[in-house]
């Protein structure tokens, strides 16, 4: 079954088999790089597990200034032969250029590095009230594991960050995905990176920084998927013949061994569907809501992405409007949802109608309205259902109601530029019995920042149609522009 999706669009022209033939020239070896020391700082990840940072050391061997000047030589050598080559032989100035091109945007990519890290040792210090000319308020304070270089980052990422979406694929697998319910942030990604402004888009995929597999694991399981199997296999078969595919027409999947190639899912069976090939699971960057640390997900290559529930297809108005910060919040916490999982089994069993001030309940009364429960209380509880990631951490930040992580092994969303201690509070699973003590001991200046703190990251997780820059969809766009800044193609 799963071999015929494509075979429609398997005819291959004369110059996709040139290209192949010439990819087979290019040696591809690639070579982890890593950011300048300061990004250390940026590229730190939080989770339950020991903290992943990148080793110093190798960055100072391995991203040099001396190293970029000895490329832009061998650049210029390689434009010479280019040059020489077009009188005699039409093959070799085809894998010249060919060469050219990469080194060509190896160099940009070095260039972005070393303006952040020019950031990073100017050090400037920027206030809050900073605009920084299109009317956007550059991002400083606390929130951020560092501003400047953050800021520096996604500058560079607005100048330069194209991506090529692969065509191959129909609908309505490929092209497509939900734009409703909890897994709607798929569709929205999909719409807006091929038929939003383009800005970040390219159709030559010879100018590409990254490659996308525009696939929707939810229509998947919509699709392919036999209710009650929990047979996973017909995804695997899909993504597998997927990546087959484009890596049989195009010579980019095997020049970097897919490492510059990204998957989004945000389905619960993302990581199951990314199984289908090995090479997708380990190397590339896989964009996912369920960041389970436990199950492969690896920070500093895959990206945990918010789940952002559309009931219908929007934002409740309720949470676009957010009461006056001074208003009060009579609860001190708040929790309504199914028995899903054995944390919120535990939490139920502790809680469930149980206090006054800890609002818990598996179902909620009628004459209750959700919403208006988050905003009305200071703090809501987030803890992990079937899966790690839960829609409630962004409806928290929505309603300013800061955020309680309870879970085991999640990687927070945009944890690589974001201080999640800034702006929430991860209490540990084993201290729920604890949490109104916990809760209660918070000061009230204390509380007071992180609802700041709430309010001050409410923009990155905000979908805008069209996006609007700094939004959720910009934040996914960035975090996948500092995996690829992470590698070099050689
Ligand atoms: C052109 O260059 C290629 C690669 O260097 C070589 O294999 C081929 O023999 C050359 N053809 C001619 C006609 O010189
Ligand atoms: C950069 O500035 C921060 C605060 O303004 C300061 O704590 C830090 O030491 C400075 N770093 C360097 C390298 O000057
Ligand atoms: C990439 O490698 C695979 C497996 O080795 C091979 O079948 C495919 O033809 C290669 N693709 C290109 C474009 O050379
Ligand atoms: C990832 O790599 C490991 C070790 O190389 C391998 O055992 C594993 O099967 C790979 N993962 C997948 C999903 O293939
Ligand atoms: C995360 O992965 C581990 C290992 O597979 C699993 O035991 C755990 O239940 C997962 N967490 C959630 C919330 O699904």
């Amino acid at each position: 079954m799963a071999a015929n999706f494509f075979r429609d669009k398997m005819e291959t022209p004369l110059l996709c088999l040139i290209s192949v033939i010439l990819s087979l020239f290019l040696v591809s070896i690639i070579s982890t790089l890593y950011l300048p020391a300061q990004f250390t700082e940026l590229m730190r990840f939080t989770t339950s597990k020991p903290e992943y940072s990148i080793s110093m050391d190798q960055l100072r061997t391995k991203v040099s200034a001396d190293r970029n000047q000895l490329r832009a030589v061998s650049f210029r050598e390689h434009g010479h032969h280019l040059h020489q080559s077009q009188s005699r032989n039409r093959t070799a100035t085809r894998i010249v250029k060919r060469l050219s091109r990469e080194e060509m945007l190896e160099e940009g990519l070095a260039r972005a590095r070393a303006s952040i890290r020019s950031i990073a040792v100017s050090n400037l210090s920027l206030a809050t009230t900073h605009s920084d000319g299109g009317g956007d308020i550059i991002p400083a304070g606390v929130v951020y594991r560092n501003p400047h270089l953050f800021y520096q980052s996604y500058m560079e990422m607005e100048k330069r960050f194209k991506i090529y979406v692969y065509p191959e694929g129909d609908l309505p697998i490929t092209h497509d995905g939900p734009c409703k319910d909890i897994y709607s942030i798929e569709g929205r990604f999909i719409h807006e990176l091929e038929h939003g402004d383009g800005r970040f888009r390219t159709n030559d995929a010879n100018v590409a920084h990254v490659y996308f597999l525009p696939f929707s694991v939810t229509l998947m399981v919509k699709y392919l998927y036999t209710p009650n199997t929990y047979d996973v296999s017909p995804l695997k078969h899909y993504v597998s013949d997927y990546v087959r595919v484009v890596s049989t027409r195009y010579p980019f999947w095997n020049r970097s061994q897919g490492a510059d190639h990204f998957m989004l899912s945000c389905h619960d069976w993302g990581p199951f569907a990314s199984q289908g090939n090995p090479l997708l699971f380990n190397t590339s960057i896989r964009v996912l809501c369920n960041a389970n640390a436990s199950e492969g997900f690896d920070p500093r290559k895959d990206i945990s992405l918010p789940e952002i529930h559309l009931y219908g297809g929007v934002v409740s108005p309720k949470l676009l409007s957010p009461p006056p910060d001074h208003a009060s919040r009579p609860h001190l916490a708040f929790f309504a949802g199914g028995l899903h999982g054995p944390i919120r089994a535990f939490l139920l069993k502790h809680w469930k109608n149980r206090d006054n001030d800890i609002l818990v309940y598996e179902y909620l009364p009628k004459n209750l309205d959700y919403y208006s429960l988050m905003l009305n209380s200071k703090f809501c509880l987030c803890p992990s259902g079937y899966e790690v990631a839960s829609p409630r951490l962004v409806e928290s930040i929505y309603a300013e109601c800061v955020p309680v992580i309870l879970s085991k092994n999640y990687v927070l969303p945009f944890s690589d530029v974001l201080r999640w201690e800034a702006f929430s509070v991860e209490v540990h699973v084993s201290d729920i019995p604890r949490l109104k003590e916990v809760l209660s001991a918070i000061p009230e200046s204390k509380y007071r920042k992180l609802k700041e703190g709430v309010r001050a990251v409410r923009r990155h997780f905000t979908l805008n149609h069209p996006p609007k820059r700094y939004d959720v969809f910009h934040m996914i766009l960035h975090s996948i522009w500092l995996r690829r800044l992470n590698f070099r193609l050689r």
